[in-house]
């Protein structure tokens, strides 16, 4: 059967093609904060660059500062030379600073609101934005209640002929699954579902995106992808940085709630669900609500759970204090600042696989990956002697930083005899493409503006993922206190024990 021929310059499917938003603004709450400059400011300028947003883009700071325009655009103009990715043109900045405006004002100032929808109406006569306009929320969620209902009030909520209005809020999405649920009915009560989008920025990662490349464009993977074949999964978010200047945010939230409900339990689905029907947002989320709902997990919570806190100790040759000793933190704080769960995923496809997650600020070192641990061969023709330094393959899947793919297998050692030993086959992004990878944020943004919703958690993947953690936390705020480790290890101690209690080890990477 031959296919009809169609002309990828002309076929709006193509998604080869470079998609660029139509005419919109963005409006920002809380541009003064570190999220805004470090990522979301540069984020923008990249995009532009790129030449992936419309002429007319208009960016709006919101903000309690006294200043003007002109203030606003040299607080942009500062975030995107010290953080942007490409190189700085002063053709593009140009062009980008016509369109941004500053509005003065507090969360619960009506006129402030009135105010913002002036300046969004004028930008759509004078940039041609269109009426369409999202509206991002980089602020605390205790903030979120007023600012959504204050965009309903000035009428900025509601699309209307055929114009859109979105809202982008970042994490945290509540503390457990009550308050989720919430902050839930809470913006759906202004904006309908599918105007919301929420950040986890580790789905914008290129690395992250992959993981459904590599699981579903090749045949090579998916036969072995299952109970019979794998071992267990490792899933590691390891940091080197420590918490100084977030205690108002981490004191009383801790490494579970940061970012194993998020991140984690996002690769996790990933890794673990069944192939979607096409990679339509619908088709996606229904394969990643499935294999979350069939996700718990696994006790006893004594035996298969870890948490720590780090102390004072060395890292990269330098002394660092301890979480007790940062500015801020409660000097009694119980926070963990590492967490390791065992989780399990009831399908006929994951019975029986352990997937441990863990994550740790000051750690040994960055890193984050997912790695699939394969059975040993049921069978192994050589002597014990041949083989003792044969572990188990493994496929590692890098997400940053070195990022990329290994796979680990055994080999014969060159010689006379028969000795085998692990060897690794190694994918890097840095020698297989030449163009580097988006932050994970210009990709986020971009899809904002398109209004596509893939890469986006909805309501009920955020519900399940803290009725997971909930049970965990739980047990936790009941029994003792995390365990005291060593800044620059790789973190306490019962860790360890809780996978070796099972013959396992964690790898070090
Ligand atoms: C954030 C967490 O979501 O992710 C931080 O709140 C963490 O605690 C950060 O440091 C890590 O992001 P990345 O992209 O550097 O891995």
């Amino acid at each position: 059967m031959t296919r009809a021929f169609t002309n990828p310059l002309r076929d709006p499917r193509d998604k080869r093609l470079p998609r660029i938003a139509g005419p919109c603004g963005l409006v920002i709450f809380g541009v003064t904060g570190d999220l805004s400059r470090k990522k979301l400011m540069p984020a923008i300028y990249d995009l532009a660059n790129r030449g992936l947003l419309p002429p007319g883009f208009a960016l709006v700071g919101f903000a309690r500062r006294d200043w003007a325009d002109e203030d606003f655009m040299q607080v942009v103009h500062d975030a995107v030379k010290a953080h942007a990715r490409t190189p700085f043109r002063e053709a593009v900045w140009e062009r980008l600073a016509e369109g941004i405006r500053f509005v003065q004002g507090t969360f619960d100032d009506d006129n402030a609101f009135d105010n913002l929808a002036a300046v969004v109406e004028r930008l759509d006569n004078e940039r041609g934005t269109g009426g369409n306009h999202a509206f991002y929320l980089s602020i605390p969620p205790s903030a979120f209640p007023v600012v959504c209902k204050q965009l309903a009030r000035a009428g900025l909520s509601q699309p209307d002929n055929g114009r859109w209005r979105r809202v982008v809020i970042e994490k945290p999405f509540g503390h457990d699954l009550k308050s989720a649920k919430e902050l839930n009915e809470i913006v759906n009560d202004v904006f309908p579902e599918e105007s919301v989008f929420r950040i986890d920025h580790y789905l914008g990662k290129e690395t992250v995106q992959n993981i459904l490349a590599l699981r579903f464009a090749n045949q090579l993977f998916e036969p072995i992808w299952n109970a019979n074949y794998v071992d267990h999964v490792q899933i590691t978010m390891a940091e080197d940085i420590g918490l100084g200047g977030r205690a108002g945010y981490y004191d009383g939230i801790g490494a579970a709630r940061d970012v194993i409900q998020n991140h984690l339990l996002q690769l996790l689905a990933l890794t673990a669900m069944e192939e979607p029907v096409s990679f339509h947002p619908r088709s996606l989320r229904i394969e990643k609500l499935k294999v979350l709902e069939a996700t718990k997990p696994v006790g006893p919570l004594n035996e298969t759970t870890a948490r720590g806190q780090y102390t004072g100790g060395w890292q990269g040759g330098q002394k660092v204090p301890g979480l007790l000793e940062e500015e801020g933190f409660a000097t009694d704080s119980t926070t963990e600042t590492y967490a390791a769960i065992t989780l399990g995923v009831d399908t006929r496809r994951w019975a029986g696989v352990p997937f441990y997650l863990r994550t740790g600020k000051r750690l040994g070192r960055r890193v984050t990956e997912i790695a699939v641990v394969f059975k040993r061969a049921p069978h192994l023709p050589f002597d014990d002697t041949s083989t003792e330094e044969l572990g188990q393959n493994a496929l590692v899947i890098r997400v940053q930083p070195d990022e990329g793919i290994t796979l680990r297998f055994g080999s014969k050692v060159p010689g006379t005899t028969m000795e085998v030993r692990d060897v690794s086959m190694d994918f890097a992004y840095g020698h297989a493409f030449t163009e580097s990878s988006p932050e994970a944020y210009e990709r986020l943004l971009l899809d904002v503006l398109l209004g596509e919703p893939s890469l986006f958690p909805n309501s009920n993947e955020v519900e399940r993922s803290w009725e997971i953690l909930d049970p965990v936390i739980e047990y936790w705020h009941k029994h003792g206190k995390p365990e005291p480790y060593p800044a620059g290890t790789w973190g306490p101690e019962s860790a360890d024990e809780m996978l070796a209690r099972t013959g396992r080890h964690w790898r070090r990477p």
